[in-house]
């Protein structure tokens, strides 16, 4: 039987005070979005906020629903914000910050499998890294793009067989 090891590297530079105007403005944002989050149900509240290299930000916030599944991720709202209003436009970093009742979290939450795998297709598609920075309580978590994120991924590219 053969054996095939894949090994994925994420590196992860943590950048804390002083923080840089972009790295602040999107974590502003984040927080800003996360608290009109529509949570009842986890009290968990997600905020995501996009840079796009048209200069615009857009952001989102999770939206859940008393049939639990039918909700959706701040960051895939964030996403199929973007590319609702701006198809054309590359996103450049995805800040996500979360909270709950007793304010932010302590340690930066990571996007969840499904918005992984949005975020990289859009990835994919735009043909460059989107950089995506997690909050944390005294400082900011990068990864330098979601395919660090994603091992054995399935991508526009899979379907060409
Ligand atoms: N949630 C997000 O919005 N983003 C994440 O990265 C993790 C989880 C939401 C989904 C649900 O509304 C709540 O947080 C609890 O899972």
């Amino acid at each position: 039987m053969k054996e095939h090891v894949v090994e994925v590297r994420t590196t992860i530079s943590e950048s804390d005070a002083p923080m840089s105007a972009e790295t602040l403005m999107l974590l502003d944002e984040a927080r800003r979005i996360a608290h009109k989050a529509y949570a009842p149900y986890s009290r968990f509240r997600v905020g995501a906020a996009a840079l796009l290299d048209n200069g615009e930000v857009v952001s989102g916030s999770n939206q859940e629903n008393a049939a639990y599944p039918s909700g959706l991720c701040a960051e895939r709202v964030t996403v199929f914000y973007a590319n609702a209003h701006y198809p054309d436009a590359k996103i450049m970093r995805l800040m996500i910050y979360a909270e709950t009742d007793n304010g932010p979290v302590e340690r930066p939450i990571t996007p969840c499998g499904a918005c992984r795998q949005v975020l990289l297709e859009k990835e994919s598609v735009q043909g460059s890294p989107i950089r995506v920075s997690l909050a944390g309580a005294d400082s900011i978590y990068n990864v330098g793009s979601v395919s660090q994120l994603v091992p054995l991924s399935f991508v526009p590219k899979s379907l060409e067989g």
